[in-house]
């Protein structure tokens, strides 16, 4: 049986630097297990910058100021001695890529570039163009290999085996090689991103968020923290939802409705576009809703205009912004107004994780980093910037935590890992010789709608109950799905089959979790009860899954010196 001291899930930004914080601790063996080619990762979609109070811009900038902005941004459910940890971290963290060879743009005086973004109260955010996870990925990638981190490509997870709260390894699919292997390792760090794809009608992120370390965590007896908030960009193309960065506002881009004004007035006077995700989306969703869009339904957008910032500045900061709305949207941004609308692009909830300086969680053995994991920083709305930096802060605590605690465990259990290999053989013929049952394709789509209708930007009561009712019916359909496919070698309809389970699970969670949340916080905004109430709600949610279903319980949040009140931009 192949044996780990740490296996990293995942090759996005929190994989990729956890893997090498570990496999630069002496004498472990370390290996990065992933669905994919590394460079393909989710990371490389995040455009607009990555947050650390450098000073470079704005002498005046602090990490007072960048834990204030985030706290207030996250609608006051950050946990505030973990926001103070990770700001504190972040400027060295920054200065470490650049060590690495990541090529940030750069000012006048060769220092690295910063430039505001949503939420901010000081131009905080660094870059490079519009590309900058693309070139933190790559630059990860190449300090992987250059250290000797082994790669598994092309590996998906199947489940996290746990015996007696200790964890003893992992069950995966090699899909090149067609085997469904078992894994022991005495620590993983679970860094599979966000789930974003439950909202697959319009979502930001790549056909892989998927939610699968999510799901498996729940099935291994993880609780999911507050899975309710759900981030919906601004601005996403309005045809196909991919991302128009923030960075295009930052630069100083303008939002317009169908009578030509910048409507943001209306709701965030003093920043404007730069106000916060949450308020802007719900903005955006507000004026198509009282008919001050363009077009009808799902294919109603607002404008996002470019051209006073002239070609010049649009070619050398925006580029792939450019690139993006010509080739989806028949639109030249130098020339003519962007066609957007709120677009899912992150969940700020997700495994929970229990200490921010090591990223554990509850179960001995297993660490979470990244969109897959809730510390919580981001509460109920995430700042612009401040994901990629999670990544890159928590990625290397949860490396060096998984690192240390294989340095403590022994042995793990590995027949348990045999038994759960064993039994996934099994389960592969049975999903795989079905001939009859639902679509893959169809369940997805059906959730997909019920998610953006029912559990979107804005959220009642009544819809939601709808939604529950809607998801627990396909997840009964899903126990007969067809998977059409019984090869064992690159079988992409048994994955999608496996990321399908996985959806569903996550999507229970989140509509569950908003469901009990009565009141509108962030990013989880309820026409029901639209204010927010910090007597009955200041509290992480935590979701479980157990034999008779779905349990909920709460936490309360950490206040350190930022007493809650009222937001305003
Ligand atoms: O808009 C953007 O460039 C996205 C950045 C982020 O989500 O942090």
């Amino acid at each position: 049986m192949e044996n780990y001291d740490v296996l990293v899930i995942g090759s996005g930004g929190a994989g990729m630097r956890a893997a090498l914080e570990a496999v630069r601790q002496e004498g472990l063996s370390v290996a990065l297990m992933t669905k994919m080619f590394p460079t393909r990762s989710a990371t490389g979609c995040a455009q607009g910058g990555i947050n650390g109070a450098l000073k470079n811009m704005d002498p005046a900038d602090s990490l007072e100021k960048h834990s204030f902005d985030t706290v207030k941004g996250s609608d006051y459910l950050g946990d505030q001695d973990a926001i103070e940890y990770f700001v504190s971290q972040m400027p060295d963290a920054i200065r470490e890529l650049d060590y690495f060879g990541v090529p940030f743009s750069r000012d006048s005086e060769g220092r690295i570039a910063q430039r505001n973004f949503g939420g901010a109260s000081s131009p905080r955010t660094c870059f490079s163009a519009d590309v900058t996870g693309h070139v933190i990925l790559h630059t990860l990638y190449e300090q992987c290999l250059k250290h000797g981190v082994k790669m598994l490509t092309e590996w998906y997870l199947l489940q996290i085996v746990v015996k007696d709260g200790q964890l003893n390894g992992v069950v995966a699919y090699d899909m090149k090689g067609g085997r469904i292997v078992p894994l022991a390792a005495k620590a993983i760090v679970v860094a599979t991103g966000g789930a974003g794809r439950i909202y697959w009608l319009r979502t930001t992120n790549p056909f892989t968020s998927t939610g699968d370390g999510m799901a498996a965590c729940l099935d291994a007896g993880i609780a999911l923290k507050d899975p309710e908030f759900v981030q919906f960009h601004p601005t996403g193309l309005a045809g196909t939802g991919i991302l128009m960065s923030e960075a295009s506002r930052g630069e100083g881009g303008y939002l317009l409705n169908n009578q030509g004004e910048r409507f943001m007035a209306r709701y965030a006077p003093e920043k404007m576009e730069l106000a916060t995700r949450d308020l802007v989306s719900q903005a955006i969703e507000t004026e198509i809703k009282e008919g001050r869009g363009f077009g009808q339904g799902l294919s109603a957008y607002v404008q996002l205009d470019l051209r006073h910032l002239g070609r010049e500045k649009i070619l050398e900061r925006l580029p792939q912004i450019r690139e993006l709305a010509i080739t989806f949207e028949q639109v030249d941004p130098i020339e003519q107004p962007i066609p957007i609308r709120p677009s899912c692009h992150y969940t700020m909830g997700g495994i929970d994780v229990l200490d921010y300086r090591t990223c554990t969680t509850a179960v001995t053995g297993v660490y979470a980093a990244g969109e897959a994991a809730c510390v919580s920083i981001h509460g109920a709305n995430r700042l612009g910037g401040n994901s990629l930096a999670d990544i890159i802060a928590f990625g290397k605590f949860a490396g060096k935590g998984a690192a240390d605690c294989a340095r403590q465990r022994q042995v793990v259990e590995v027949a348990s890992v045999d038994k759960a290999a064993k039994e996934w053989e099994d389960k592969f013929f049975l999903v795989t010789s079905r001939k009859t049952g639902a679509t893959i394709t169809g369940i997805r789509d059906r959730l997909a709608e019920i998610m953006w209708n029912n559990v979107g930007v804005f959220r009642t009561e009544a819809e939601m109950a709808a939604a529950i009712t809607i998801v627990d019916q396909l997840i009964e359909e899903y126990q007969t799905v067809q998977v059409l496919d019984s090869n064992k070698v690159y079988n992409t309809i048994f994955v999608n089959y496996i990321e399908l389970g996985s959806m569903l699970s996550v999507a229970k969670a989140v509509v569950l979790g908003a469901l009990h949340r009565q009141e509108s916080r962030g990013s989880h905004c309820r026409a029901d009860f639209p204010e927010r109430d910090d007597e009955g709600f200041l509290k992480h949610t935590l979701i479980t899954k157990q034999t008779a279903g779905y349990n909920i319980s709460y936490r309360p949040v950490v206040v350190t010196r930022y007493q809650p009140a009222e937001r305003k931009y």
